[in-house]
């Protein structure tokens, strides 16, 4: 059911240019006929605090939360649900019954297009290994765990960063599930093992380093996904189509996690359908 009053959503960010979000969520406002907006509101870090108390005065009935802001959105909201809480990060935000709420639709957006590229991958899916551990490496580990994943290895360039992500996801979430730590170095060894690769790191982006790795180790059901949607197909994919290798590109975690928010907001919930995706592509293309 959709009403006439005007609602109106957001993302904020530092640089803020770049995002899609709008893009998205203006394509559903106008296919389930729902009268609103959602714009994009460059906000510097030294404002964030004060854009929190300000957005439903503006009539925000609330908003997306990119980078640098998503962990200290984090302290800012004053509910956050289970697994902002075990990520340390929001990027969404609405209010329920007055209190601002915070979320992470990241871990759904990434679970979700999973689930719909190929619905079978938990069944074939023993043992995780993710590239990188930063904030979405970290939301990964927490949707497998989630999953009922049994192993997962976090390979980092910097062991440090993969040991203390695996510490703290090992016990009491995770009772079921395995974290491990590995060196970079030791990835090929790692990979003969691995059913899914995953990698969360900036490498392979558009206008970053190459992500250098050979896919020759990974067993021949293997599926290989990427959260990098600039390039669609990052050599990493290509990699992983040219072996016959099952593959699941990262524009898809962009539009599911949209999902959440948009009907927490606007009261609908939406389908990521053929059109936006098309939609997007082009836009990426341009
Ligand atoms: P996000 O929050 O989006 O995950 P991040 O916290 O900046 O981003 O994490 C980026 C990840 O990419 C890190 O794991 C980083 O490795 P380090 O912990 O060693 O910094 C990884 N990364 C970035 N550039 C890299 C490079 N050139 N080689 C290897 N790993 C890289």
């Amino acid at each position: 059911m959709t009403d006439s009053i005007y609602k109106k959503a957001c993302v904020i960010g530092d640089p803020i240019k770049h995002s899609r979000s709008p893009l998205i969520h203006n394509y559903w406002l106008q296919k389930y006929g729902i009268s609103g907006e959602y714009s994009k509101e460059h906000i510097l870090p030294s404002n964030l605090k004060q854009w929190f108390l300000q957005f439903a005065e503006q009539g925000y009935a609330g908003f997306n939360v990119t980078l640098p802001h998503k962990e200290i959105a984090y302290q800012l909201v004053e509910c956050a649900d289970d697994t902002a809480k075990a990520v340390g990060a929001v990027n969404t935000v609405w209010i329920e019954n007055g209190i601002i709420h915070g979320g992470n639709t990241d871990v759904y957006g990434y679970l979700a297009n999973l689930d719909a590229v190929l619905p079978h991958w938990e069944k074939q899916t023993s043992h995780a290994v993710i590239m990188g551990a930063g904030g979405a490496a970290r939301g990964i580990v927490y949707g497998f765990i989630k999953r009922g994943i049994k192993k997962i290895t976090v390979v980092n360039r910097t062991l440090e960063k993969a040991d203390s992500l695996a510490k703290a996801f090992s016990s009491p979430l995770s009772q079921s599930t395995k974290v491990n730590a590995s060196p970079w170095d030791d990835l090929n060894v790692i990979l003969a093992s691995a059913d899914l690769l995953v990698n969360t790191t900036s490498l392979g982006m558009t206008g970053s380093a190459p992500l250098e790795i050979d896919l020759k180790c990974l067993h021949s059901a293997a599926i290989v996904s990427d959260i990098v949607y600039s390039p669609l197909e990052t050599d990493l994919l290509r990699q992983a189509r040219l072996c016959n290798l099952q593959t699941v590109s990262g524009l898809g975690m962009l539009l599911h996690q949209a999902v959440p928010g948009f009907e927490k907001w606007f009261g609908v919930r939406p389908e990521v359908d053929a059109d936006l995706y098309t939609m997007i592509v082009a836009d990426l293309n341009r």
